[in-house]
């Protein structure tokens, strides 16, 4: 071999290298250009949103479109609430729900995927665990505290701890008799307002039990409540009748 092959020989071998180097250098470089369109095609799909959970936390709405920070249009908001309250017929399921900003709502239960959903309609049956929503036990554990919180309430009735001159409830409501909860909210004239049942409870506190009111988160005012309405069962309610 002579020493210009030689040399030719290296300069293709050379050239190669480079060149493989560069095809090397121009996939990563692509790849890196993938990946960075990924990235912004992703940020482009997660529009702003705001979420709006269910009082029973198991259920959340998420409003594509609009800033976290910002109000729903009115429009949207009861769109949203409408949502919630249907979904709110699955009680034991954790649903979030999305709003996209096409007006297109889809929803995962329990964790599962994101699956299309029309308003009213049933989720997938089998993501409802055969649609049955409340066991025996679950009944059973809800009336033990029912009866729990309408005990409590029936003793303090009867007892002559909320006031000071030993008079009790009872005395004068024999079974909650003439406490008429289902005629509530209604004008009072003694209060000269509008007035709750629980206003009217603490009123016979202050007045014939001489008795300090009960603040309205007070588990006793809670208690009485729960008495004087499981008492009246079966009444129509009529706010505001005299
Ligand atoms: C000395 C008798 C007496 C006692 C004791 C008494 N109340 Fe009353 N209560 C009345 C009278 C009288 C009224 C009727 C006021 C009215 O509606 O004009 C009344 C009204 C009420 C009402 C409203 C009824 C309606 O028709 O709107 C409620 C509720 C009530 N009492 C609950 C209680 C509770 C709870 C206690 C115990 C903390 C209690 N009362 C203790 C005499 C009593």
């Amino acid at each position: 071999m002579t020493p210009l092959r030689m040399f030719r020989g290296a300069l293709t071998l050379a050239l190669t290298v480079v060149a493989s180097l560069a095809v090397l250098r121009s996939d990563e470089l692509l790849g890196a250009q993938r990946s960075a369109t990924a990235t912004i095609s992703g940020e482009t799909d997660g529009w702003a949103s705001r979420t709006v959970s269910a009082c029973d936390h198991r259920k959340a709405v998420v409003v594509e479109g609009v800033r976290s920070n910002e109000k729903l249009p009115p429009q949207k908001a009861q769109e949203v609430a409408d949502l919630l309250s249907d979904l709110m017929r699955f009680c034991n399921e954790e649903v979030v729900a999305r709003i996209s900003i096409r007006e297109k709502i889809t929803l995962s239960v329990n964790g599962l995927p994101f699956v299309d959903y029309v308003q009213g309609g049933e989720l997938p049956v089998e993501l409802v665990h055969g649609k049955v929503q409340h066991t025996d036990r679950d009944r059973a554990i809800w009336k033990a505290e029912l009866d729990r919180e309408v005990a409590e309430g029936d003793r303090l009735f009867h007892s002559d701890e909320l006031g000071t001159n030993g008079l009790a409830c009872a005395m004068c409501h024999p079974d909650a008799s003439n406490t008429h909860p289902e005629t509530y909210p209604k004008f009072q004239t003694q209060l000269k307002k509008v007035a709750l049942l629980r206003d009217m409870v603490n009123w016979c506190i202050q007045n014939p039990l001489e008795g300090k009111v009960l603040p309205d988160d007070d588990p006793r005012m809670k208690a009485l409540e729960a008495y004087i309405l499981v008492k009246r069962t079966g009444a129509t309610l009529d706010p505001g009748k005299h």
